[in-house]
């Protein structure tokens, strides 16, 4: 008899789609809906037909007792829910990134180490097809010694108005770098065997979307536009980080870009392309590009947190990954305000 699971999703914004996943899952028993305000959950109601539901999360978590949560709800707000959700006895998957700074996600992973409840992070793009072919072809070798890389989510005009502007630094703890930033360093630390960070070089820029703020109503974005690092890590790889809202590039938006450079070869992955192209220069400077077929695993995030929860098996994307990628940021933002280099 297959054990299933009551979920509960809290936020239900870029929730939504933790319900559509759940609903396909087959060890997923129920789902509690929960968000504060009534109207988000009466539009999931309406596309899904789920009924129960709640606005207040820490009556959801006391009469309901979910087996999962997921946390969906603006970042200021993780350390709390994600902490409650695991005292009451859920295991969670939180939305990226695990927390505001590093301090912050390890107030959350000291939870979840007491209280002995899983907590994994929605790092999703490891997900992609493609994400996943080319990280199968990176364990085989076909790399060699992987020893810079670059990894970037640019865009020309993004800035996500509909985000609390009007207080950032406190409610979501930066710009691009700890909206889109996160993301892409996951992956390409993924990719790279998570290589520890030793030193950050990193600035974060605010030139252009202060000026359009007063348009959308804010009146003091406290945020980057964009931010950049150059990453140094333990084993001696170089790793170049880009992240924007709003930059004069000539490359449309979104440009989401992460190559490798290894011994043995080179890789490039590229977002809204379904293969990614592994690169082998020859001895004498010629170069093959292969495709790297990626097959559709219909294996989403989500799933694989299920799996590691009735499995009982380490979660994949890890919470002391997802701090190791805010000790970077904290750090871009101490050398924006140092001008110096630091120490991770
Ligand atoms: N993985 C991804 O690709 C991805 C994409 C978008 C957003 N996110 C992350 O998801 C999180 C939420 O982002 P969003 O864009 O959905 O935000 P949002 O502000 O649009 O939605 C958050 C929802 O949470 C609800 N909410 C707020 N406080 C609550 C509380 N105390 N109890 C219950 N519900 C509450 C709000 O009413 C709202 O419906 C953020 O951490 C963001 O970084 C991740």
């Amino acid at each position: 008899m297959v054990r299933k699971l009551k979920a509960a999703v809290i936020g239900l914004t870029v929730g939504a789609s933790y319900v559509t996943d759940y609903l396909k899952n087959p060890h997923i028993g129920e789902i509690v809906l929960c968000d504060t305000n009534p109207e988000k959950i009466a539009a999931v109601q309406a596309k899904t037909g789920l009924t129960k539901s709640y606005t207040d999360y820490q009556e959801m978590l006391a009469a309901e007792k979910p087996d999962i949560v997921s946390v969906c709800v603006p970042n200021f707000l993780h350390r709390q829910i994600a902490s409650d959700a695991m005292e009451a006895g859920a295991d969670v998957l939180c939305e990226k990134p695990l927390a505001r700074n590093a301090a912050e996600g390890r107030e959350i992973l000291e939870v979840s180490r007491r209280t002995g409840r899983k907590l994994m992070v929605n790092f999703n793009r490891r997900y992609i097809d493609t994400s996943l072919a080319l990280k199968e072809w990176i364990d085989q070798g076909n790399l060699g010694k992987i020893y810079y890389a670059t990894t970037k989510w640019q865009r020309v005009r993004g800035v996500p108005w509909w985000y609390p502007l009007d207080d950032a630094k406190r409610k979501v703890g930066g710009g691009p770098m700890i909206d889109l930033g996160v993301h892409m360093m996951d992956l390409c630390m993924w990719l790279c065997g998570y290589p520890e960070p030793d030193w950050v070089s990193g600035k974060a820029f605010s030139e252009i979307a202060y000026r359009e703020a007063a348009d959308h109503g804010f009146n003091n974005l406290d945020v980057e536009d964009m931010g950049v690092a150059l990453v140094t890590m333990k084993n001696g790889m170089l790793m170049e980080v880009e992240a924007s809202w709003a930059s004069n590039s000539e490359l449309p938006s979104d440009n989401i870009e992460t190559r490798l450079y290894g011994s043995e070869g080179g890789a490039v992955i590229k977002a809204g392309c379904d293969k990614c192209s592994l690169v082998i220069t020859g001895k004498q400077g010629e170069v093959t590009v292969e495709e790297i077929p990626a097959p559709s695993r219909r294996l989403t995030v989500r799933d694989a947190f299920v799996k590691a929860v009735l499995q009982d098996t380490e979660v994949p994307c890890k919470p002391e990954q997802a701090i190791v990628i805010s000790s970077i940021i904290d750090a871009v933002f101490k050398s924006t305000e140092t001008g110096a280099p630091v120490k991770v």
